[in-house]
């Protein structure tokens, strides 16, 4: 292992349902031009984040803004602990040099509605290309989430839910709420005429264009 090669302790990347999220990505890319100003809502390690910069900025140059409050997850027994952060710092660095083109990064260490409270305060609203949702998985968060990202999401742009279909609290006797599903159909739902909804798409994950 070198200084060079980045160390994740959780790779959500597709390959337990056969599809790689790069070719996902990839392909979801071409129903607009390439991503140029990216937002990202939950980075944890940094796995996604890297993902996004490796497929992203193979055309020119990208800006990406990550959030995550790196202090906790209802996906993990244990708390998210700062070792989780000190990682993101480190598998960003590498995917950042070892980028194709310039690659701004923007870190953001907040809860994630008030981090995307604050973009849309600083004049941010309609003005990012892509943004990947991957924050809390609790439904009451989620919706916040897909409010702020919704505001910030330029028109042609893609919005991108994982994990629309997690639904691990349930085989453990928790409520339909600590899950994204009821928070995303509900947005869904409001913002029908605004949103085109790609269907068939694989990995559990909800693609959406603003219109
Ligand atoms: C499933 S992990 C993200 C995984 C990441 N996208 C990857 O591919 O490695 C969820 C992350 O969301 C963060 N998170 C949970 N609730 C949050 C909130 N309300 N605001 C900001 N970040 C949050 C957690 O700290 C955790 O790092």
């Amino acid at each position: 292992m070198t200084a060079d090669e980045p160390i994740f302790s959780h790779t959500w990347d597709g390959r337990h349902v056969g599809i790689s999220i790069f070719e996902i990505w990839d392909r979801i890319r071409t129903v607009t031009e390439s991503p140029r100003k990216i937002l990202e809502v939950g980075s944890f390690e940094g796995y996604s984040t890297s993902a996004m910069i490796r497929l992203f900025a193979d055309r020119s140059p990208i800006e990406i803004t990550c959030i995550d409050s790196w202090a906790g997850a209802i996906l993990f027994d244990e708390r998210v602990d700062p070792t989780h952060e000190a990682r993101f710092d480190a598998n960003v660095a590498i995917a950042v040099r070892k980028a194709e083109n310039p690659v701004q990064l923007r870190k953001i260490k907040s809860d994630s509605f008030r981090a995307m409270a604050s973009l849309i305060h600083e004049g941010e609203s309609e003005s990012f290309d892509w943004i990947y949702v991957d924050g809390s998985h609790e439904a009451k968060d989620v919706f916040l989430d897909a409010a702020g990202a919704f505001r910030l999401l330029k028109r042609g742009g893609i919005l991108i839910f994982d994990d629309y279909l997690w639904n691990d609290p349930l085989a453990k006797g928790g409520h339909v709420n600590q899950t994204p599903k009821p928070a995303i159909d509900a947005f869904v739902k409001i913002f029908y005429d605004q949103l085109t909804v790609f269907a068939g798409a694989g990995l559990w994950q909800m693609y959406l264009r603003k219109n």
